[in-house]
């Protein structure tokens, strides 16, 4: 009897050797033949590429053919999986992701950059070529959000997505609190141990964060990628004030994103939010993600892990490696990228309540004043609390009833009008969760 026939290897030609590269590399090196008994098949790198060929990298290369160029590694005969591991939205690593799908590769990525401003486009380039594109390690780094969305949840409506997706800010936010330490001291801390982003601005400005949360909404609302009609907002301006404040009246500062569908159209916001102090997400510390999915059948599901670093990240991308192995196809959103939707921007946010902290002067009527105008508003207070005066201005909390964001603008605007509010009060929604 004649032997079965064994499947050709897979060939892999990986593009970035940095703490994601290295650590696919390693995980495909000493689990070779784990990986083979998984998929039926090995799993090999013909090609990989960097800027510094020179580097030491901690991992022998010599057995790899080397190309200085992405493109070039992307096209070769010999490769049949580009792995795109450079990062950046535009630039090398769309060129070669194009390339690749034009030479008839799939693709494996973990740049969230690119497919948030770029992902419908490169979806319809490689459906239309028939071939995938696999993005598990751009969202929550090891966490299978990814697979559980498109997979584990294809029967649900999905009611609700919302998460911690940037380790970075919830460090610095934990820290701040735990340590007592200002905004500032902290966000050098994170930059001395090499947290931070080549561009802070992308994890502290939530654009790390929002684009996570645009890929998530596309799978889970069947709608183009929109990160651009997300609402954005970083951590910048938490102060430890605010983190005191939050905590005293029961609750946790998280950089939170949300998303979800609503009669008025597609609702996205990252942004600092205030969470239960006894809830998982008020209870998650450092640089741990969690992501939340709300679907109409299964409820409420939590999924927690570590959402970046060599190992979590380089397992997400041999799972996306592994179903390719495997013959597994799915298009790349869950659903074909022509059969995704334009989503409408929801024009004003569902009503949430709010904290507010405020300074107020120590004057006579100072309180009744804003109080005045927060009923102008309808806004309507369901706790408050205020603290002593130093030097004649004392901190005033306000926790407001459900309100929409439109009334409580107009509140805030008027108790600059007021004469008796000093600076610019902080208002943060509160998220149900
Ligand atoms: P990294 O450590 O900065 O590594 C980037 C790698 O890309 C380096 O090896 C670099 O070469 C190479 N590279 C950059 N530009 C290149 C070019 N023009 N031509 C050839 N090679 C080039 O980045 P990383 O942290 O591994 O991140 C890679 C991707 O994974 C990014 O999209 C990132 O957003 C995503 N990601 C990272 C994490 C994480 O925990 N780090 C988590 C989730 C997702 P040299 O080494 O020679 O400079
Ligand atoms: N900068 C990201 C974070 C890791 O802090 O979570 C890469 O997604």
């Amino acid at each position: 009897m004649s032997e079965p026939l064994r499947p050709a290897p897979l060939r892999l030609g990986i593009a970035g050797l940095g703490t994601v590269g290295i650590g696919v590399l390693k995980i495909l090196r000493k689990e070779a033949a784990m990986l083979t008994a998984r998929t039926g098949r090995d799993i090999t790198v013909t090609a990989i590429c960097a800027r510094n060929r020179g580097k030491d990298r901690g991992v022998p290369l010599d057995g790899y053919a080397w190309e200085d160029d992405p493109v070039t590694l992307a096209t070769r005969d010999d490769v049949d999986v580009f792995v795109e591991l450079m990062g950046g939205s535009d630039g090398p690593a769309k060129a070669a992701t194009e390339a690749a799908l034009n030479a008839g590769k799939d693709v494996v990525t973990a740049n969230k950059a690119m497919l948030a401003v770029h992902g419908q486009a490169l979806a319809e380039q490689a459906e239309g070529a028939g071939r995938v594109i696999r993005f598990e390690a751009a969202v929550a780094g090891g966490i299978p959000v990814v697979k559980a969305l498109t997979e584990g949840l294809a029967g649900n409506n999905v009611t609700r997505i919302l998460g911690v997706m940037n380790g970075t800010c919830n460090y610095i936010l934990t820290r701040m609190q735990s340590a007592g330490l200002p905004y500032d001291i902290v966000f050098q801390e994170a930059s001395d141990l090499g947290y931070l982003e080549a561009d802070p601005n992308l994890d502290v400005g939530g654009i790390d964060a929002g684009h996570k949360l645009a890929l998530l909404a596309s799978i889970a609302f069947g709608t183009r990628v929109a990160f651009d009609d997300m609402e954005l907002e970083g951590i910048g301006r938490i102060t430890i004030d605010d983190i005191r404040a939050a905590e005293d009246m029961g609750y946790k500062i998280k950089l939170l994103g949300v998303s979800k569908m609503t009669d008025r159209g597609l609702e996205q916001r990252m942004a600092p939010c205030l969470v239960p102090a006894t809830s998982p997400l008020g209870q998650l510390e450092g640089g741990t993600n969690m992501v939340v999915l709300e679907g109409d059948a299964v409820g409420q599901i939590v999924l927690r892990g570590a959402g970046a670093g060599e190992g979590p990240t380089a397992s997400a991308v041999l799972g996306d490696i592994c179903d390719i192995a495997r013959g597994f196809r799915l298009p790349v959103f869950g659903q074909p990228a022509d059969s995704l939707r334009d989503a409408t921007p929801a024009v004003s946010t569902t009503p949430a309540p709010y904290y507010v902290r405020l300074t107020l002067q120590d004057k006579p009527g100072a309180l009744a004043k804003v109080a005045s105008v927060l009923a102008e508003a309808e806004v309507s207070i369901h706790r408050m609390r205020q603290y002593d005066h130093t030097g004649g201005r004392a901190p005033v909390l306000i926790v407001t009833h459900k309100t929409p964001r439109k009334a409580l603008d107009k509140a805030l605007q008027g108790m600059a009008a007021t004469g008796v509010v000093e600076g610019e009060p902080v208002a943060l929604r509160i998220e149900a969760v």
